[in-house]
């Protein structure tokens, strides 16, 4: 198997365990069980969040421990889990109107002042250039298909590295008459060792430039009315916008690429998702995926009965698709 090659054993030894488990109950039983083994295998991938905390899948469910006992971890069977993601946050009952989201965020993110306000500083200045751009399958024909079908007011992007994408998306939505609003959500940390690639990204004292650069890109292409950096991890600030009721049409998932931030990005991105709205995101087919993306990709689309479409590396999950 492809996958154990590239994962330590002693890592993953039940879960290996378990998925040899669960593929032969599926070559046994057929492919009825599937939906049935994706709370089974949901379970086993909740040990690694540790909602859980016996170490071993599963002896048979302990008795119902008493609710005087606030302390005590409660585990349930994975039958009982009516929806997987009531564990976390609700978001707000009233949706953020869409033309008052952008200031929304300015108000409760930035203090009331815009992030392009006086923009650059000028002990980064000198270390910016006027324009630096690359990412990867940015300009795939994925993002003018969903903005043509989708007229989105609001896009979140997960992941936006030095806004080649977001520049991409604010260009197609200005050709085609839409007032749209990007939020980018980043850390703007890049990834450990980035800067071995990006020699030119500088740093002050350990503090990479990237959002500043990302921002001297956005203020080249003239986009500063339509894309708004959001400079967290995409856990905090995906629980933010879900409590302010921030919501969007459209959502790239496109941060870490390994299983866990996959796919907890894409659980927090889809309860944002406007009713009818559209997630998507890259690395579908290429090297990384296996070991992170496609597979969270799969085992949420599993779980929610939901389906994958793909278009060039791209895959989309259109919430108003099911089975
Ligand atoms: C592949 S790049 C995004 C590329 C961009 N979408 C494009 O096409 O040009 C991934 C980005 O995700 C960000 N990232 C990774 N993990 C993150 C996390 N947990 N929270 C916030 N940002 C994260 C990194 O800083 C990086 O800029
Ligand atoms: C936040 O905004 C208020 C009102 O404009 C201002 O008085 C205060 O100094 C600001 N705080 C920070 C930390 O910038
Ligand atoms: C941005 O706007 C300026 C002033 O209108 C214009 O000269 C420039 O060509 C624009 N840049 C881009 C990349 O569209």
């Amino acid at each position: 198997m492809k996958e154990d090659k590239l994962q330590p054993h002693h890592h993953h030894h039940h879960h290996h365990h378990h998925r040899l488990l669960l593929r032969r109950l599926a070559a046994f039983s057929g492919n009825n069980l599937i939906r049935h083994m994706s709370f089974i295998l949901l379970l086993a991938l909740s040990f690694t969040f540790g909602y859980f905390s016996a170490p071993q899948l599963p002896s048979p469910p302990p008795l119902q421990t008493p609710i005087d006992h606030p302390t005590t971890t409660t585990t349930t069977t994975p039958m009982v889990i009516p929806d997987h993601d009531r564990f976390s946050t609700r978001c707000a009952a009233t949706p953020v109107p869409s033309k008052l989201i952008r200031q929304t965020i300015i108000n409760r993110l930035f203090n009331g002042s815009s992030p392009y306000y006086n923009f650059p500083p000028p002990h980064v200045a000198h270390l910016l250039r006027p324009k630096r751009v690359k990412g990867w399958g940015s300009t795939g024909s994925v993002f003018e298909t969903l903005i043509r079908k989708v007229k989105p007011r609001t896009i979140i992007e997960l992941g936006t590295f030095l806004g080649a994408s977001a520049i991409h998306m604010a260009e197609l939505a200005t050709r085609l008459g839409l007032k749209t609003q990007i939020i980018c959500v980043d850390d703007f940390r890049g990834w450990p060792g980035f800067q071995t690639r990006f020699t030119d990204i500088g740093s002050v004292n350990g503090d990479v430039m990237l959002m500043y650069q990302f921002m001297q890109n956005v203020v080249y292409f003239n986009a500063t009315g339509s894309i708004l950096p959001v400079p967290h991890s995409t856990g905090s600030a995906l629980e933010a916008l879900c409590e302010l009721g921030v919501f969007a049409d459209l959502i790239e998932v496109d941060a870490g690429h390994d299983f866990h931030s996959a796919w907890s990005d894409i659980n927090r991105a889809y309860k944002l998702l406007r009713p009818g709205g559209v997630m998507f995101g890259h690395d579908y087919f290429t090297a990384a995926d296996e070991r992170g993306v496609r597979r969270a990709v799969k085992l949420f689309a599993g779980v929610k009965g939901l389906r994958i479409r793909t278009d060039g590396q791209h895959w989309v999950i259109d919430s108003a698709e099911s089975h």
